[in-house]
C-alpha cells in the first residue's frame, strides 16, 4: 500500500479508500469481510454517510472494525450528513439539504452511535445547503472539534467557490466529488486545481463509474450515453491489455497518478474486488498513455501536436 497525507493533518491515509455505500445487514457477512480484507491489504481509510443504506453502512462498518479486532486509532473513518431524505428528522416533504449547526451536531451524534465510536476522523457536509451561511456550518465544526467528536473537516460535492467560502471559516482537508475516466468535471472546472491550491485531497466517488469501468456495463445498449461510455471502455480495455492490468485497475491507476493525493473511493462489498483494486496501487501509466486515455475519455483532442491518438485510428 502507498500512503498520502490527509490534507495538512500530518495523518497518513491509504492511496485507495473503501467506499462503504453498499454495506448492508442483508449481506452482512460479505460486507464485513470486505472491510476486514481491505484493512488486511493496507487500506486504512473508510468512507460512509448517514444516508447510505439507511444508516446500515455506518453500523456495519463500525461492527466490522470492532469484530475484526481492528484498533480504532489504526483507521481513518470519514462520514457525512446534510442530505435529508423523507422519513428522516426533521421531516421535510421533499429531499432537502440541511447544513445548519443544529442539524450537523445532531447528525454527528447519530453517526457516532451507529459507528459505535467516540469520534469521527473526517466529517463532510454531503452537499451544499444554500439556506445556511458557511459561517454557521463552520461554527458547528468548531464546537464538535472542541468536544473531540470530529477531528477534521472536508466537503462533498462543493464547487470551487463553495470550497473557498467555507474554508474562509474552517480548515477543509478534502473534497469528495464524482471523478473517473467517464466523468472528467474535476479537471474541466478547476476543482482539482482548487484542491491543489488549498492542499486538500480529492476523494473520487464512483471511480469506476458505478462499475462500468470495471466491466459491468452492457455493450448492447440503445441509449446514446451508454453507447458512448462503452466506446470509451472498449478503448480503455486496449490499454489494460497492453499493461497486463484489468480494466478496473487501469481506471483506478489513471486517477491515482494525479498529483496532490487523489484518492479513489472504491465501491464494493466484494473482498475479491477489493484485492483486485488494491493491486492497482503503485501502477503507473506512461505519460503518453495517460494523456491518450484522457483524450479518449473527453472525446476531443487536446490543443496540441499531430500524434495519431488511438481514438482516431482506423479500425
Ligand atoms: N459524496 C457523494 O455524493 C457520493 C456519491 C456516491 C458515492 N460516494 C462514495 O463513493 C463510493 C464509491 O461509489 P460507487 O459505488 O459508485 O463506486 P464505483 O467503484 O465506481 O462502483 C461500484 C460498482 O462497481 C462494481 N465493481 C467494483 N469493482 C469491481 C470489479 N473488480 N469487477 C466488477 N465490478 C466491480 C461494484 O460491484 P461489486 O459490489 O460487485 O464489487 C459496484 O457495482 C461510495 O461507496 C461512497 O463512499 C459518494
Amino acid at each position: 500500500m502507498e500512503f498520502v497525507e490527509l490534507g495538512k493533518t500530518g495523518k497518513k491515509v491509504s492511496a485507495l479508500a473503501l467506499g462503504c455505500m453498499s454495506l448492508t445487514h442483508e449481506k452482512e457477512a460479505q460486507s464485513r469481510a470486505s472491510v476486514v480484507k481491505a484493512f488486511e491489504l493496507g487500506i486504512n481509510f473508510f468512507d460512509t454517510a448517514d444516508v447510505y443504506t439507511n444508516g446500515e453502512s455506518e453500523t456495519v462498518l463500525g461492527a466490522a472494525l470492532k469484530e475484526g479486532g481492528i484498533a480504532r486509532e489504526d483507521v481513518v473513518i470519514a462520514s457525512k450528513c446534510g442530505i435529508v431524505f423523507p422519513g428522516m428528522v426533521p421531516e421535510y416533504e421533499y429531499k432537502a439539504y440541511d447544513l445548519s449547526a443544529d442539524y450537523i451536531k445532531a447528525g454527528v451524534e447519530k453517526s457516532l452511535k451507529r459507528l459505535d465510536t467516540d469520534y469521527i476522523d473526517l466529517f463532510q457536509p454531503h452537499r451544499i445547503d444554500y439556506l445556511t451561511h458557511p459561517e454557521e456550518t463552520a461554527r458547528a465544526f468548531d464546537d464538535l472539534k472542541a468536544e473531540g467528536k470530529v477531528r477534521h473537516v472536508g466537503v462533498s460535492n462543493f464547487s470551487p467557490d463553495e470550497i473557498r467560502a467555507l474554508s474562509a471559516y474552517v480548515r477543509l482537508e478534502v473534497l469528495q466529488t464524482q471523478f473517473s475516466l467517464l466523468h472528467l468535471e474535476p479537471l474541466e472546472t478547476g476543482l482539482l486545481a482548487t484542491c491543489q491550491e488549498k492542499q486538500m485531497n480529492m476523494l473520487c466517488w464512483s471511480p469506476n463509474h458505478s462499475g462500468v469501468l470495471a466491466g459491468k456495463g452492457d455493450l448492447a445498449h440503445s441509449n446514446w450515453q451508454a453507447q458512448r461510455e462503452q466506446g470509451v471502455v472498449t478503448l480503455v480495455a486496449e490499454f489494460a491489455d497492453k499493461y497486463g492490468w484489468t480494466l478496473g485497475q487501469t481506471a483506478l491507476a489513471w486517477l491515482m497518478q494525479l498529483p496532490g493525493g487523489v484518492i479513489p473511493l472504491l465501491g464494493t462489498a466484494n473482498p475479491d474486488h477489493v484485492a483486485e483494486a488494491v493491486d492497482a496501487v503503485g501502477k503507473r501509466l506512461d505519460r503518453d498513455d495517460w494523456y491518450e486515455l484522457m483524450v479518449i475519455a473527453r472525446g476531443r483532442p487536446m490543443p496540441w501536436g499531430q500524434r495519431p491518438y488511438l481514438y482516431t485510428k482506423e479500425r
